[in-house]
């Protein structure tokens, strides 16, 4: 078209095309991850969620002028590495530095467009850079997040807390009304792992399994179907459920730290299901897929709860209690 309006990018060259300080900002970014307070990672999951401190630190390199000498470099590099610490978020020295270098090199201010946006941390990093921001998803549920974190927080003010904090409120309520008498806070005498303590434990989740009838004419046991049978695996905490065999029939028993210790050969992460292929920890026959599925279609499948999670407000972390469980 001849009479194009559309403006030139005046930038020939951009920093990020010629240098930038991958190793710090990656630093940051993995560093990000533990912020639990404050993040918009906090508003609803989001998977690929990118790093803040990388959507920061990127965006304003794509749009200033690379640097005319390695001295300048090493400056805007050691910025880059500052500005993208979440503690810099809000640091207005930063903020404005990076919104005046934007606007100098560009001469106006400049559009961005995320049409990918998911979570929202790319335009909500162009936004404090002072850009005009457009941000797309064809998600429904990401739109909805680009929206609480984009556009609410500064249509709505201090008025979206209340709201949140009244309709979390009325959501809590309304699911305590229909399921909090499956989360009983109940004071029974429990015997969690080696402790045995007369405590308030609130159960908080119901670990259960599928289940298929062996196939061994023999055998006929209730197989619970498990991938793996870990409960627990940080370095610190490593609990499992263990299977055993108890009059034909496959009981658990939790095991590791604070509970009875791992059973010599036990690997927590060869369950009974591998490639939809089934071992009966009974009779040891194996089920292949086909069958497998045959007997899911055919309804011949069950469930069974194998393990209640517990809170206990006085201590720290999660327990486990093995189903049926044990009362003192
Ligand atoms: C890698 S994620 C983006 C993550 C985002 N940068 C963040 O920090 O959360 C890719 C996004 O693209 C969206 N998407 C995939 N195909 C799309 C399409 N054809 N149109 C619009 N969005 C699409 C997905 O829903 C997903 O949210
Ligand atoms: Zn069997």
């Amino acid at each position: 078209m001849a009479n194009s309006t559309r403006e030139e990018f005046p930038i020939k060259r951009t920093f990020i095309e010629e240098t930038f300080p991958v190793k710090e900002v990656s630093a940051e970014s993995v560093r990000e991850k533990n912020i639990r307070h404050g993040h918009i990672s906090t508003v609803h999951i989001w998977w690929a969620r990118r790093p803040l401190a990388a959507s920061r630190a990127t965006a304003y390199a794509a749009l200033i002028p690379a640097p005319e000498s390695d001295q300048e470099a090493e400056e805007i590099k050691r910025f880059i590495a500052e500005f993208s610490k979440w503690e810099n978020s809000l640091n207005e020295k930063y903020v404005e530095r990076a919104r005046a270098d934007i606007r100098r090199a560009l001469g106006y201010t400049p559009r961005i467009l995320d049409p990918f946006a998911g979570g929202g941390s790319i335009p909500l990093e162009a936004l404090r850079l002072g850009c005009e921001t457009y941000a797309s998803d064809y998600n429904p549920v990401a739109v909805l997040i680009l929206k609480a974190v984009l556009e609410y927080p500064q249509k709505y003010g201090k008025k979206l807390i209340e709201d949140v904090r009244k309709w979390g409120k009325w959501v809590l309520e309304e699911a305590k009304k229909e399921i909090g008498q499956f989360y009983p806070s109940d004071i029974v005498e429990r015997e969690i792992g080696l402790e045995k303590s007369k405590e308030e434990f609130i159960p908080v989740g119901y670990i259960w399994a599928r289940t298929i009838p062996c196939q061994n004419p023999a055998c006929g046991a209730e197989i619970p179907l498990m991938r793996q049978y870990w409960l627990a695996k940080k370095d610190n905490k490593k609990v499992a459920l263990y299977p055993y065999v108890e009059g034909g029939e496959v009981k658990f028993k939790i095991v590791g730290d604070g509970y009875e210790p791992f059973p010599d050969g036990f690997d927590p992460s060869k369950g009974t299901v591998r490639r939809a292929r089934v071992t009966c920890p009974v009779c040891g026959a194996m089920i292949d897929d086909e069958r497998v599925r045959w007997l899911f279609r055919s309804g011949r499948a069950g469930q069974k709860i194998v393990a209640v999670i517990l809170y206990n407000p006085n201590k720290k972390g999660k327990f486990f209690i093995e189903y049926p469980e044990k009362r003192i």
